[in-house]
Parts: C-alpha cells; sequence; structure tokens
C-alpha cells in the first residue's frame, strides 16, 4: 500500500507514468467517453481548512472515475471534538477504500496515514502540497514539454508550495530559483533541497532571469491569518508584474495555484495575459489526482 503525504513518496518512473496516464483520462474526459475503474470505491475527504479546487477536482475526479465519495470536515465530525486522530483514521479506513486529507501540521497527516488501512494523499498541509505540484508539472508538460532541466523561478513565500517545488526538483532533475523576504525562507531541510536543484536570490527580478516558469502563491497561507498585515509590509516587493516576466524567457509560462489576490503577489496583467495558464493548471488538478487515485488502488493499468 502507497501514502502520497509527499511528493518524493514517488519516483521519477512513477511520475512519467503519472503524467502519461493523466494526459489519457484527459483525452477521454474531454471526448466524454467512461472510464469507471474504481466503481464501488468510495474516497473519504477530510477538510479542516477552506478549498474551492481540491474539493471540486477530487469530488467530481471520483464520480468520473466510477466510484464515490464521503465529504469531512473538522466543524461537522468528532474531529472537531478531540477524537484522536488514530482512532478516526482506524474507523474511517475500514469503511472506504481511499482518504484525501487537507489539514495543518504535516505531522497530523503521518498519523493518520500511520493507523490507516487504506492509502492516503496529502490534499495540503502547512509543510506540502503535493497535488497542486503534480498537476502543474503535468501542465508545464502539456504547454512545454519535459521539466527536467528548466527552471522555475518561485516568487514569494517559502510555504508549502515552495517546499513540493523543491522537492520535485530534486526528484524530477529541474532548478528552483527561490526569492522569498528575509525570515520568509523554504526550509531547505525539509524540502530535501540539494545544490543542483535550488538556488536562493534576495532579489526577485534576479530569480527571474532565464525562467521557463515563474510562480508564485499567496502572500498569507491558511493558518497564518494573524500575521497578514506584517506580511503585507514584508512581501510588498514579491509580486509578479510585467518586468519580472520579461526577464523570463520569452516563452515563459507563468502559474498561481490559485486563490490569488490581484494586486499583492501577482499584477492582473501577469495572471489574466498571454503567458498565465493558471485555468489549465486549475483544471489539470482533477485530471492528475484522477490518474494518482487510479494508480494508489489499482497500480500500473497500462
Ligand atoms: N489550489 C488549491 O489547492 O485550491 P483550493 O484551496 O481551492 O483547494
Ligand atoms: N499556500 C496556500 C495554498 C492554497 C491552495 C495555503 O496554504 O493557503
Amino acid at each position: 500500500m502507497k501514502h502520497y503525504l509527499q511528493f518524493n513518496d514517488l519516483s521519477a518512473d512513477e511520475y512519467t507514468y503519472l503524467f502519461e496516464r493523466a494526459a489519457l483520462i484527459k483525452k477521454k474526459f474531454k471526448a466524454y467517453e467512461k472510464h469507471h475503474p474504481l466503481v464501488d470505491r468510495t474516497l473519504a475527504m477530510i477538510f479542516e481548512k477552506a478549498s474551492t479546487r481540491t474539493r471540486v477536482s477530487f469530488e467530481a475526479g471520483m464520480y468520473q472515475l466510477g466510484g464515490s465519495v464521503v465529504h469531512l470536515t473538522t466543524g461537522d465530525s468528532q474531529l472537531g471534538r478531540a477524537e484522536p486522530i488514530e482512532d478516526s483514521a482506524k474507523v474511517i479506513s475500514r469503511m472506504v477504500d481511499l482518504v484525501m486529507i487537507r489539514t495543518y501540521e504535516q505531522t497530523k497527516i503521518e498519523s493518520f496515514a500511520a493507523h490507516s488501512r487504506v492509502p492516503v494523499i496529502n490534499g495540503l498541509t502547512n509543510e506540502f502540497h503535493p497535488c497542486q505540484i503534480l498537476a502543474d508539472i503535468f501542465t508545464f508538460i502539456e504547454h512545454r514539454g519535459s521539466i527536467q532541466g528548466k527552471t522555475v523561478a518561485w516568487v514569494g513565500d517559502g510555504n508549502n508550495m515552495a517546499n513540493t517545488w523543491l522537492q520535485a526538483a530534486a526528484l524530477l532533475g529541474f532548478k528552483v530559483h527561490v526569492s522569498t523576504p528575509r525570515g520568509y525562507e523554504v526550509d531547505e531541510k525539509l524540502a530535501g533541497a540539494t545544490a543542483g536543484s535550488y538556488q536562493f536570490f534576495s532579489d526577485p527580478l534576479e530569480a527571474c532571469k532565464g525562467a521557463d516558469l515563474v510562480t508564485t502563491d499567496v502572500w498569507t497561507s491558511m493558518g497564518y491569518e494573524a500575521e497578514n498585515e506584517e506580511r503585507k509590509k514584508a512581501f510588498a516587493d514579491w509580486c509578479v508584474d510585467a518586468e519580472m516576466m520579461a526577464a523570463a524567457k520569452p516563452d515563459a509560462l507563468f502559474m498561481h495555484c490559485l486563490p490569488a489576490h490581484r494586486g499583492e503577489e501577482v499584477e492582473a496583467d501577469v495572471i489574466d495575459g498571454p503567458q498565465s495558464v493558471v485555468w489549465d493548471e486549475a483544471e489539470n488538478r482533477m485530471h492528475a489526482q484522477k490518474a494518482l487515485m487510479e494508480y494508489l488502488l489499482l497500480g500500473r493499468v497500462a
């Protein structure tokens, strides 16, 4: 049994399979062709933080695969009334085939997985967001081909998205230029950053130079709302604008996991401009996660 708690829970070889599989599953979806490998399988989705994309992509995706879903939140389950995570894992995993969790600390999802009889997927923690990077790399491949040897510029907070980009770069052989304000750096150790896959820049414009992809995320992630005003001041220069995009390669793409705050981490003319692929990126959450769910439950089918 495999869990998907961090990006490096799968190998480069498994990602090659998943990206090909996601492309096939997407093609079938676009052609209104039925693809029901998960009939009679149930996915439990546990949300301890808000979501739009993750909820819709997993729920619609699971139904499209022929399965069904159960949606739980902290507020409407015993999770919000201090039932131990270990007990919740033992009970829920006796009734469903797969679990997706969005929560706070990575240790929480690890405890759940340690007591689960079924595969567990990380739908975002404070530390990582592997499903998003899975979709982002799939989107890059669709537009530009292999990401190997390419350069991704990360402008902004050293958060769950940034940590996951670093893990992916070390595993799949590309480079991430990271620029964060002082005090908001990535956790290099947690992300397993290697010299060849990671370079820090104090100036965000420098980080964008020669990049194949420029990407950013909100200044304040979920769970850090109390720091919002302080962050607005610290991040003022970390707004992806036309000048930063001009410093990147002429055919560079722009991505953002969304939700976005135009005028904060990105200017409207960039996110709504011709280099932005954010809507493909959001849609691809569903296709990539369908491939992931199929793989975790059935293994390689092609
Ligand atoms: N990108 C992403 O995970 O979006 P949601 O918070 O809407 O799920
Ligand atoms: N870094 C953001 C991503 C939201 C999808 C957060 O954790 O809130």
